[in-house]
């Protein structure tokens, strides 16, 4: 292909790119369904009573496509990059990366077609009936070993930081997935769990907020840890704060999932461990954020006119505010308000759109110019993104928190003679108009991405000319 860099030889970077566009397409699909079940949630004769289209199987189909699909994706690109850049080698395998693409697809193909059918294991983040299950560990599994053994293979002596958090998020979530995920299969579409009640519950938010801390955040800070310094082109801020980042954070997150479950069946002493530990997250989080923005030290003016590193920053600030936040929500006192409500929401997704999508989006497109060896099609598509997207961000996140604080206030409020003052129903009507505000955000967001996808095909079909022949051109 003209334009393609001399190091397609050297680097596996063809299966690089097929995950990379993947994620973006992926990125599209997964706003177009979370924003299509915000709308519903607003005007709820949107499900047209129809089962297959109703808010309750879409909401996992929109979770598993932004989580699973699209950042899936987005961190098994940036892995094979990073590794390959990072090690000086190809990747061990160029079969086993391609099985990787084609299984994780097959099993998004398979996601896309239980969950309308109302296939499901109910457990949040881990639905998929037993035998995607099994596929999803097969593939997990190769994709692990292929990076290992990479790693191996490595012409340096040093491995660089952000494969320490890749590993630590692939170790963590065989582990997490294969326990989590033991059952007894009673049909082809049905098991049951090998847990019970409260070991049910708790197993499942041991994975529920280790999928948040390792899929959703360690492998994303491997991104940051590679993509921030190599977009400034400086040195990360301070390597010790890294290594001591991945740390506290590989042996932290482990212990907090209790705090999903305050006030029930659980022992107390478990959500109290829970909430202690979150509280010191805050630590590494922000230890780590700081690392990430410091290390623009001294190349602030970047920030100015180089719009990947606006996302990548912009992504940290978020990153920062979540880790701060999520703690604060883990106290008890903060969770009975804030739990079953819209806050939690707002959370997530300040969280998910502004730390995780951010980060992915920016490395996304620096890897494409990289990777095709043209300059982007058009800069200022890029900064159309960057501002739709963050306004949509923000406009989803501050309505959740006004309705989940509403909602969680209305709740708890009693008379005089300790009756409650609002129905359930006068709760669900007075949060309306920050429905609709959550799915006007939701709009610009996929508007963003779908710009992101239109600016990243014309880019690799050539509309613009290889970088080298660029500064030819110029010379
Ligand atoms: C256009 C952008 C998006 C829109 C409009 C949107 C909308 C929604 C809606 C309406 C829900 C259900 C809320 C409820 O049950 O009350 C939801 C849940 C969720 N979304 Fe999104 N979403 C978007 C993007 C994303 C992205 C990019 C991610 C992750 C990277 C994400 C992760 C999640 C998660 C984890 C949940 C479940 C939250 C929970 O159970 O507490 N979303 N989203
Ligand atoms: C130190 C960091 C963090 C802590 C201690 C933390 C803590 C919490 C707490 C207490 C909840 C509410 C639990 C409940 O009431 O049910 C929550 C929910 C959630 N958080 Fe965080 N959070 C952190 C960072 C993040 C980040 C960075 C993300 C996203 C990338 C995230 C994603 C989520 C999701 C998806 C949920 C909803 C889970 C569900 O109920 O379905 N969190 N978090």
């Amino acid at each position: 292909m003209s334009g393609e860099k001399p190091d397609e030889q050297e680097y596996s970077f063809t299966v690089v790119k097929w995950f990379s566009l993947a994620a973006v397409v992926y990125l599209v699909v997964g706003a177009l369904v979370g924003d299509f079940i915000a709308w519903e949630l607003t005007f709820p004769e949107l499900n047209f009573d129809n089962p297959y289209i109703s808010f309750g199987r879409l909401r996992p189909l929109h979770t598993n496509a932004v989580i699973f699909a699209f950042g899936g994706s987005t961190l098994m690109a940036t892995a094979y990059y990073i590794v390959q850049r990072t090690c000086h080698v190809r990747l061990w395998s160029d079969k086993l990366a391609w099985f990787t693409f084609w299984g994780w697809n097959a099993i998004i193909v398979a996601a896309v077609i239980t969950f309308p059918l109302g296939l499901t294991q109910g457990k949040e983040y881990a639905e998929l009936i037993w035998p995607i299950d099994i596929a999803i560990a097969v593939v997990w599994l190769a994709f692990t070993f292929n990076f290992i053994m990479t790693i191996v293979n490595r012409r340096v002596s040093h491995i660089y930081v952000a494969n320490w958090f890749f590993l630590s998020m692939m170790v963590m979530i065989t582990i997490l997935h294969v326990v989590n995920s033991l059952a007894i299969p009673v049909t082809l579409t049905h098991s049951y769990s090998i847990y019970s009640g409260v070991h049910d519950a708790m197993i499942q938010w041991w994975w529920g907020h280790n999928a948040v801390g390792f899929f959703l955040t360690a492998g994303f800070l491997g991104i940051m840890y590679y993509f921030v310094p190599k977009q400034a082109n400086r040195p990360v801020f301070s390597y010790r704060l890294s290594v001591l980042h991945f740390w506290a954070l590989s042996f932290g997150y482990v212990w907090l999932g209790a705090h999903h479950l305050q006030y029930t069946a659980l022992p107390d002493w478990t959500g109290s461990l829970g909430a202690a530990v979150s509280m010191a997250m805050i630590i590494p989080s922000w230890g780590g954020a700081i690392n990430g923005v410091m290390t623009l030290s001294g190349a602030w003016n970047k920030l100015r006119d180089d719009y990947v590193l606006r996302f990548l920053v912009v992504s940290l600030a978020f990153y920062a505010m979540s880790t701060f936040e999520g703690p604060v929500m883990s106290i008890k006192t903060v969770n009975a308000l804030s739990h079953y409500t819209d806050w939690t929401i707002g959370h997530v997704h300040s969280g998910a759109l502004g730390w995780v999508a951010m980060v992915s989006i920016g490395a996304i497109y620096h890897m494409v110019t990289k990777l095709w060896g043209r300059e982007i099609y058009s800069v200022s598509l890029v900064n159309t993104h960057f501002w739709i997207h963050t306004i949509g961000t923000i406009i989803y996140i501050c309505a959740m928190w006004v309705s989940g604080i509403m909602q969680g206030l209305m709740w708890r409020a009693t008379d005089d003679y300790g009756n409650l003052v609002y129905t359930f129903a006068e709760t669900v009507s007075a949060m309306h108009p920050y429905y609709a505000l959550r799915s006007i955000g939701g709009v610009l967001v996929l508007l963003g991405s779908l710009i992101m996808l239109y600016n990243i095909i014309k880019t690799i079909s050539g509309a613009r000319q290889p970088v080298s022949a660029a500064a030819e051109a110029k010379a």
